[in-house]
């Protein structure tokens, strides 16, 4: 029987700006996804569109607090009040871990407040505590996609270097607070993704920076989530001793289009732009590469004294990342067909099949990964987000979902290769996501993940009653067997 390694972390991810709501409960103050409006006419493999915000668009946004049916994530799964009955059904399957992220304007409302929200703190008190029930460890992202709304409107969001002040106060008093309860930390979820998506990642809205070069801005915003990120290492071991802290970025594979040489370039050089974000965070500094870019874009960094030494200072423990897809790409694109990805578009792999959403499912392109990431890293990996968003049909309280079955075990095997024979060291995989959400990119429930269905539609219509699907329980023996050796 071929197993995974002994005490393999198997687990699922959520992010509380998609699966909390809540919204306006407990003291929490406005977040950016409070405002993010789901756009229900457009083409759903239209991420650019999907992503577009203007201040006019967060001024409607606050215009309309009672508005759950254009802000689907102010609902999102409900999970503010179902957290008992959701860890529970975790535990039923067999978790060993938990991802989930703390939202920062649940503890300081507004980013800038003098002291905590107590009652926010008193949320992840409960919710930790009822994991560690059952031993389930938490995994928990300290910024997924919510800076606080105020961060943006009153600061420029993490364009500002007081961004970096506010977050450290922040993690500070959650290493604090969860020192007893948490030892596996991630800093920023996707880090990289602030240039795909400056809104959700940033809180960078493009018409509050007239006369700037907005590329710049998105970089400078990121330089200093860099510095953040080194500083909540720094204080998350000084505080928690054992604890182990890693970075995450959106692991988007390319493959050159054909054998030609520029092909082969091209591909190479895309994959440096997923590398330089996690380069700069395992090796402490900016990769030449991208310095080289900079210079060639008239892209200026303004750095503090200290920056860079903290950044060296204070690497990641370990890599995490999310991988969903693969595409191509190609020096001549023209005539060539386009398919979506993880909020950008690639070239079509007429090798792969693709999700309702276009995404090209690609299992060995998951493998290819991580012996990449390994090979240049030689840290711990953990595959934090990974599944297959799909429409599924509830039948007499019954969901077979077999293609997500199906998903998962060309996906494991392919993991278990990485280990065995390519010699990875990979510390866990939480699915993404393990209960139904409220996707990022489009803002639709309907794009299911989950090994949990969630009883809601697009517009928030439903009880939110939690049915298990069958990959529940197929994902319930995986864990159990350790091994995908049961069937
Ligand atoms: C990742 C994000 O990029 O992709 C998640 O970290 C997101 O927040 C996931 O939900 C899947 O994307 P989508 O658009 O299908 O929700």
């Amino acid at each position: 029987m071929r197993k995974f390694p002994e005490g393999f972390l198997w687990g699922g991810a959520t992010a509380a700006n998609q699966f909390e709501g809540g919204w306006d409960k407990g003291g929490k103050g406005w977040s950016v996804s409070d405002c993010a409006r789901a756009k229900f006419d457009l083409d759903v493999q239209d991420y650019s569109k999907h992503n577009e915000i203007t201040t006019k668009d967060i001024e409607e946004a606050l215009a309309h607090p009672e508005d759950l049916v254009n802000y689907p994530k102010r609902h999102g799964s409900d999970f503010y009040n179902h957290y008992k009955e959701d860890i529970k059904l975790l535990a039923e399957m067999g978790f060993k871990v938990f991802r989930l992220s703390i939202a920062w304007s649940r503890i300081f409302p507004n980013a800038d407040d003098e002291t905590p929200n107590e009652e926010g703190l008193k949320f992840y008190d409960s919710v930790f505590d009822e994991c560690l029930k059952y031993g389930i460890e938490p995994l928990v992202t300290m910024s997924h996609y919510e800076p606080p709304l105020n961060l943006v409107l009153n600061y420029d969001g993490w364009y500002s270097r007081e961004a970096i002040i506010f977050f450290e106060k922040y993690v500070r008093v959650i290493c604090e607070r969860y020192k007893n309860k948490v030892k596996y930390w991630l800093t920023f979820n996707e880090v990289d993704s602030i240039i795909r998506h400056p809104y959700t990642t940033g809180g960078l809205i493009e018409d509050r920076f007239p006369g700037k070069n907005f590329e710049e801005v998105c970089y400078q915003a990121m330089h200093h989530q860099f510095v953040a990120s080194a500083l909540a290492t720094k204080i998350c071991h000084e505080i928690i001793p054992n604890s182990q802290v890693g970075c995450m970025i959106t692991k988007l594979s390319y493959y050159p289009m054909t054998c030609k040489p520029e092909d082969i370039l091209k591909a190479q050089q895309q994959m440096r732009n997923i590398y330089a974000y996690s380069d700069t965070q395992v090796f402490g500094e900016y990769p030449s590469y991208l310095l080289s870019y900079y210079k060639g874009h008239n892209i200026h960094i303004h750095k503090e004294e200290g920056d860079d030494s903290l950044m060296k200072d204070y690497p990641v423990d370990f890599v995490s990342f999310s991988y969903y897809m693969s595409s191509c790409v190609a020096q001549d694109e023209s005539g060539i067909e386009k398919t979506a990805g993880n909020t950008v578009m690639g070239l079509k792999n007429p090798y792969l099949k693709t999700s309702d959403w276009g995404w090209q499912i690609d299992p060995i392109g998951l493998r290819i990964s991580l012996v990449e990431l390994y090979d240049r890293y030689r840290k711990p990996l953990f595959i934090v987000e990974n599944g297959l968003g799909a429409k599924d049909e509830m039948v007499n309280g019954k969901i077979h979902d077999e293609y997500r079955i199906d998903y998962y075990r060309q996906h494991f095997k392919c993991m278990l290769d990485a280990i065995e024979i390519d010699g990875v060291e990979l510390m866990g995989y939480t699915s993404w996501a393990c209960i139904d959400l409220i996707s990022e990119s489009t803002k639709q429930m309907s794009k299911r993940y989950g090994f949990i269905y969630v009883d809601a539609d697009d517009y928030g219509n439903g009880t939110f009653d939690r049915y298990k699907k069958d990959s529940f329980y197929w994902y319930q023996k995986v864990i159990s067997n350790n091994s995908l050796d049961f069937e």
